[in-house]
């Protein structure tokens, strides 16, 4: 299937107004502490950039990085999640906040949590720019939520359709081309 950006869902300036906020909201809950930002790749790539440099400088950030695959080619979840690169920290004992792209069916965020929380930290939240509630297949909690979005593909920001669109500033939906 090939696919053709549609129109604009969410502005670069609402991105920006609504990730600075959510800094303020995550400098004010973990004053004093030390958080690991775990940024889930790729997509959640441009989003932690931003969020990290909107948490204030009394909150003890560091970075670790998580790659899952939850879809083939397709864009529907299959249902399989797999870690293909795993944190290189260990987080027992810390204050870890999980940033994600987006939340569809909720499988990839359900994995993440069962093997984060395994792995016994001081807290895990999570942190996710999009939100498609409409598409949820299990619940899973989201302690900080950028913008609830309907039941569309989604691209720009970090997110991609086989890889392509990832570098636009703003967030857009797709549509298939008929070929
Ligand atoms: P689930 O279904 O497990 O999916 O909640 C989460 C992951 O699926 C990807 N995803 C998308 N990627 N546009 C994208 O570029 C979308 O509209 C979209 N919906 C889901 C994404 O990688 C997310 O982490
Ligand atoms: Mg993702």
């Amino acid at each position: 299937m090939r696919y053709e950006i549609d129109s604009i869902l969410v502005r670069e300036d609402q991105i920006r107004d609504r990730v600075s906020v959510i800094g303020r909201d995550i400098s004010e809950l973990y004053r004093g502490k030390s958080l690991v930002m775990v940024g889930i790749l790729k997509g959640a790539v441009m989003f932690l950039s931003d969020l990290a440099r909107a948490v204030d400088k009394d909150v003890d950030v560091s970075f670790d990085f998580m790659s899952v695959s939850s879809y083939g080619k397709s864009t529907e979840s299959s249902g399989v999640v797999r870690i293909v690169k795993d944190l290189d920290s260990d987080i027992r004992g810390k204050d870890v906040l999980i940033v994600e792209d987006i939340v569809d069916s909720g499988l990839t965020l359900s994995y993440l949590l069962q093997v984060l929380n395994h792995r016994e930290p001081a807290s895990l939240s999570v942190c996710a720019l999009l939100d498609k509630p409409e598409r949820r297949k299990v619940q899973v909690p989201i302690n900080f939520r950028g913008f609830v979005i309907p039941d569309a593909f989604v691209v720009g920001y970090g997110l991609d359709a086989g890889g392509r669109w990832r570098h636009l500033p703003s967030i857009w939906s797709v549509r298939p081309v008929q070929d």
